[in-house]
């Protein structure tokens, strides 16, 4: 438990003396039925942080919602919060100690990073994970039974803006890079190819840090290179210093940027200088008529309901969805159940899943941030 915050380790406790006491079983009981145990596991604390509380919160109202109806087959949920600060190490540790304390659904994580290395363990230890945000190819290519996703793929969105790029600013120098994780080298790959395959390749390539805030060196590479026009294959709160550091120093470059990076925290870190920065992400979520009495709930509660925080509404959903199509609460049958093909009802809309956990429907859309009549920026599909 060494690295753990006072958050987690409370939250272990109520895993050891609470909700796991009763343990699972694999059947649903005819008479008392225990809780279920389902986990929401992502970044909680730190410059992440944003998206952890998307995923929370769109886990907890799912969570509540089920329960008001009753539950499954009379079997509440109980689900709890785990802070993995985005980082593998703590993931992992998250993954074994929910293999001995037999939690067997997670919705997470958040980070690829983090979710492909936790995933193998939960595919040892009987756990089911449906990730709401990570986009990596590989998560479901090593095809482990136990993986499901609610997001879309890197492959995808990293073809469409290396595409997007070459269409758009077709006379511009351009650069890709990487913030050096699985996801960010992933997504970069992916542009690169695109980038490659409609013979425009970038003038620069390069990496930094995942952590790293001061990016002086990176912007003279570019000034260097006569770059005009950069993919940020990264999270949004570089992306956001980036922006500020670039229009600091004067370049006003054009920064597209991936999944990871649609956060409305953005345009605190990067200022005005953030308009016309684009943003690939999947359709918008809150629009789906699904949605719709969901999104006025969350609104109600004082919160916007944005990037990710429906997609983890809809991880629990499938969930619970795909204990209801098992009949058991066996993980393994139950990702089976979600892998048929069969649609599953979800505030995103219907969703169907293949044999490796992917979603079937295409998942992709391209945003600008705008600047409105008020002099704020917001963030609108590009038609
Ligand atoms: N889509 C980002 C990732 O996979 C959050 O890490």
């Amino acid at each position: 438990m060494g690295g753990f915050g006072a958050e987690l380790r409370r939250h272990f406790t109520l895993l050891a003396f609470g909700l796991l006491v009763a343990s699972i079983v694999p059947q649903f009981a005819a008479a008392a039925c225990p809780d279920i145990p389902v986990a929401v596991a992502g970044p909680m604390t730190g410059d992440w942080a944003v998206y952890g509380e998307e995923m929370r919160r769109g886990a907890q109202l799912a969570t509540d919602d089920i329960n008001a109806k009753g539950g499954i087959k009379g079997c509440k949920l109980a689900l709890m919060v785990l802070d993995d600060q985005g980082k593998p190490d703590t993931a992992i540790a998250i993954a074994k100690a929910f293999g001995r304390d037999r939690v067997r659904f997670v919705v997470g994580h958040y980070n690829s990073g983090s979710s492909i290395p936790a995933s193998q363990i939960y595919a040892k230890n009987n756990t089911l994970m449906v990730s709401p945000a990570s986009t990596n190819p590989g998560l479901t290519e090593f095809k482990l039974w136990n993986v499901i996703r609610t997001a879309g793929r890197d492959d995808v969105q990293g073809t469409f803006a290396g595409k997007y790029m070459v269409d758009h600013f077709a006379n511009g120098n351009l650069a890709i890079v990487s913030d050096g994780t699985p996801y960010g080298d992933g997504l970069a790959n992916k542009a690169r190819n695109a980038l490659r395959a409609k013979g425009h390749p970038e003038k620069l390539a390069t990496k930094v840090k995942y952590d790293q805030t001061d990016f002086g060196d990176l912007i003279a590479k570019m000034k260097a290179a006569k770059i005009d026009v950069v993919f940020f294959a990264g999270l949004g709160d570089q992306l956001g210093r980036l922006i500020r550091q670039d229009d600091d120093a004067g370049m006003h470059l054009q920064f597209i940027s991936g999944d990871g990076a649609m956060v409305k925290g953005l345009t605190a870190l990067g200022g005005p200088a953030v308009q016309g920065t684009l943003i690939v992400f999947s359709p918008e979520d809150r629009s789906n008529p699904a949605a719709k009495d969901v999104v006025t709930r969350f609104r109600a509660q004082g919160f916007e309901p944005e990037a990710y925080t429906l997609k983890s509404y809809a991880a629990v959903q499938v969930i619970a969805a795909g204990m209801e199509m098992a009949g058991v609460q066996a993980p393994r049958l139950v990702a089976a159940a979600i892998r048929s093909g069969k649609p599953i009802s979800t505030v995103v809309g219907d969703l169907t899943f293949d044999a490796k956990g992917d979603r079937r429907e295409p998942d992709v859309a391209m945003y600008v941030w705008t600047k409105q009549a008020n002099g704020g920026l917001s963030l609108e599909p590009v038609k």
